[in-house]
């Protein structure tokens, strides 16, 4: 089993290339982001919690997130591995994810922080906005976006280098170019399926 974090600020590309490197390279993509938006969409409890949180460009409690996560993983024992995007974004859930793939005899194998100047990131934000009808597309909200990953967000980089897992990837090439360059690094561990 390969598993790799896809990490890096609010639009800095998480979501696009885990699309290529899923096709590529067949893993099970998990996106936190885009589970909660489900939850949001469908009304259920959590979703209800959650967007008061999402709405204001603040991150969702880690519990809630931690257990998303947990069953997520549970619901795909076959998996080649998985693309984690968006998640962990805080310290306590790096180390819960650590306890629950040490528990399935598996670990984070590579972390690739995808890395984008702030302007070209609200660029894309603010344009993103205009059509994807997410509620934290606007400038104010993508400002307290940022905030909360440079406070909450960035120390799980250290994190990770710590472990001698992180690897900094230039973000602000084409989508194509940086998908090359991210794919070499894949490549290390895993080869395309
Ligand atoms: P989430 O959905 O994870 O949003 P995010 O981290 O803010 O990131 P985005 O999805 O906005 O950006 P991205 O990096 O995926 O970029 P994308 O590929 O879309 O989280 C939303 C909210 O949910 C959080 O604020 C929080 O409330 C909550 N949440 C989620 N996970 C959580 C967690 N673990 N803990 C607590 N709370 C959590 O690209 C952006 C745009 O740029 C697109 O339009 C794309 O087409 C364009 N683009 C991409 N690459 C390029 C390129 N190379 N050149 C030009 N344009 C490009
Ligand atoms: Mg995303």
């Amino acid at each position: 089993m390969f598993n790799l974090i896809l990490f890096g600020p609010p639009g800095s590309g998480k979501g696009t290339q885990s699309e290529n490197i899923v096709k590529t390279y067949q893993l099970e993509h998990i996106s936190t982001g885009d589970l909660l938006r489900d939850e949001v969409s469908r009304h259920t409890p959590l979703g209800v919690e959650a967007k008061k949180y999402m709405d204001q460009g603040l991150l969702v409690p880690d519990e809630v997130v931690i257990g998303m996560i947990s069953s997520k993983i549970d619901e795909r024992p076959e998996a080649r591995g998985f693309i984690f995007d968006g998640f962990p974004r805080t310290k306590a859930q790096a180390e819960a994810l650590d306890k629950l793939l040490e528990f399935k005899n598996t670990q984070i194998h590579l972390v690739l922080s995808l890395e984008v100047p702030a302007e070209e990131l609200m660029k894309r934000l603010i344009n993103r906005g205009t059509t994807s009808g997410r509620s934290d597309d606007n400038e104010e909200v993508i400002g307290k976006r940022v905030k909360e990953y440079q406070t909450k967000t960035e120390p799980v980089a250290t994190y990770y280098n710590h472990h001698g897992k992180l690897e900094r990837v230039k973000g602000d090439n084409t989508i194509e170019d940086t998908f090359k360059i991210l794919s070499k690094h894949i490549d290390k561990y895993l080869l395309p399926a």
